[in-house]
């Protein structure tokens, strides 16, 4: 039977007790949320909300085509700019979203001949653009220069470098300044995924590689999301204005994509001005990721020290990780669970994220549920 296949794969998930089902998220959710990305709680921000009904009225719900045909308005010009310069780059270029900016960034910049390095813990979006780039990829031991070092000095041709800045799943940070001089040495271009350091890390929030010394280095380019931290929609790549070219030239989520829509793109320009105001919520979100690691850990709970706003539990088993988030929900929090396959290592974890708009109560209560509810 065609797709029969399909069953024996559901069945083994089921017994693994993987299995993956959507839960819809009504409008006015009564949980005190610790799942989502929305870093700096900007999702329902007026100014951010305004700014996407704004974009939709003038230039409609969709940008009607492909940045190249049809699709780029004024307005992704204005937020291309504006990203460039808030985190120290030279150009952007904006895309439906991270994941396709990521699949952009390493295919466009790993072409047939040349060797891309990956930490092992990198984003599923930098493994996808391994897969579908030119170049060999060698995968390298988690946030370590030296194994770095090891495999540039394997290849002859070009080469490039690829880590997230800030890893999903624990939350800890790669070693920016080590890997830079690490491609220095070699004559490799490093490619970092910033998306969960913009807003949070660096002055402001202007992001990891700001923070590095890296923005704005001639071999250096930075992937970001605009659906975390500025709670909008979409991503961007930032680089030497001659990257950005070559993206425009031969990136094919970006050629054969339709542009960033309008309210997505006018929400993330709300954020950025908004965060640009007020650069004090990136300091106030990595101060609360603190507090909630500390609560955690002296209430006796096994959780990752955070480099940014991501906040990692361990859980004993995959079963046991899905039951605890199901009873925190039960107790009216949302937390995230990551298990296999979207873990490399295989432990499963509860997965928090510091928001800066959290309350000191509500990093109480949200302890005190996490503990009573431990397996
Ligand atoms: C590290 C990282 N890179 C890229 C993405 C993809 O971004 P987007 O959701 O905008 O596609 C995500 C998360 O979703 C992420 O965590």
């Amino acid at each position: 039977m065609a797709f029969g296949w399909i069953d024996e794969q559901a069945a083994a998930r089921h017994r693994a007790g993987l299995v993956r089902t959507l839960r819809p998220r009504p409008a006015d959710s009564p949980l005190l949320d610790l799942a989502s990305n929305d870093y700096l709680g900007l999702a329902r921000h007026p100014e951010i909300t305004e700014g996407a009904a704004d974009a939709a009225r003038r230039w409609g719900g969709g940008s009607t085509g492909s940045r190249l045909v049809t699709g780029t308005t004024e307005l992704h010009g204005e937020l291309e700019r504006e990203l460039a310069a808030f985190c120290g780059f030279e150009a952007a270029l904006v895309f439906s979203s991270g994941y396709a900016a990521n699949l952009a960034a390493v295919t466009a910049l790993a072409p047939h001949g040349s060797l891309i390095v990956s930490d092992a813990g990198n984003h599923a979006s930098l493994i996808d653009g391994c897969r579908l780039a030119r170049g060999t990829t060698q995968v390298v031991g988690h946030a370590d220069p030296e194994a770095v070092r090891k495999a540039l000095g394997t290849g002859g041709g070009p080469a490039v470098v690829v880590s997230d800045t800030v890893f999903s799943v624990d939350g800890d940070a790669a070693p920016l300044v080590e890997l830079g001089a690490a491609c220095r040495e070699f004559g490799a271009g490093l490619l970092v995924d910033d998306a969960h350091g913009l807003g949070v890390l660096g002055d402001g929030g202007r992001g990891a590689p700001y923070a590095a010394g890296l923005a704005g280095a001639p071999d250096v380019v930075a992937t970001v999301t605009l659906s975390k931290s500025l709670g909008s929609q979409g991503g961007a790549v930032l680089g030497p204005a001659r990257v950005i070219d070559h993206l425009v030239n031969a990136a094919r989520t970006f050629i054969f994509d339709t542009g960033l829509a309008p309210a997505a793109t006018g929400a993330a320009l709300a954020a950025l001005r908004l965060l640009r105001r007020e650069p004090e919520r990136a300091a106030r979100a990595r101060e609360v990721a603190t507090e909630l690691h500390t609560r955690l850990t002296a209430s006796g709970l096994e959780a990752v020290r955070p480099d940014a706003a991501v906040v990692s539990v361990r859980a004993p088993s995959p079963e046991q990780a899905v039951r605890w988030a199901a009873d925190c929900r039960a107790a009216g929090l949302a937390v995230g669970c990551f298990r296999p396959p979207s873990v490399p290592d295989g432990i499963s974890r509860l997965r928090l994220t510091a928001r800066a708009d959290l309350t000191d109560g509500q990093l109480d209560r949200a302890v005190r549920v996490i503990g009573e509810t431990r397996p």
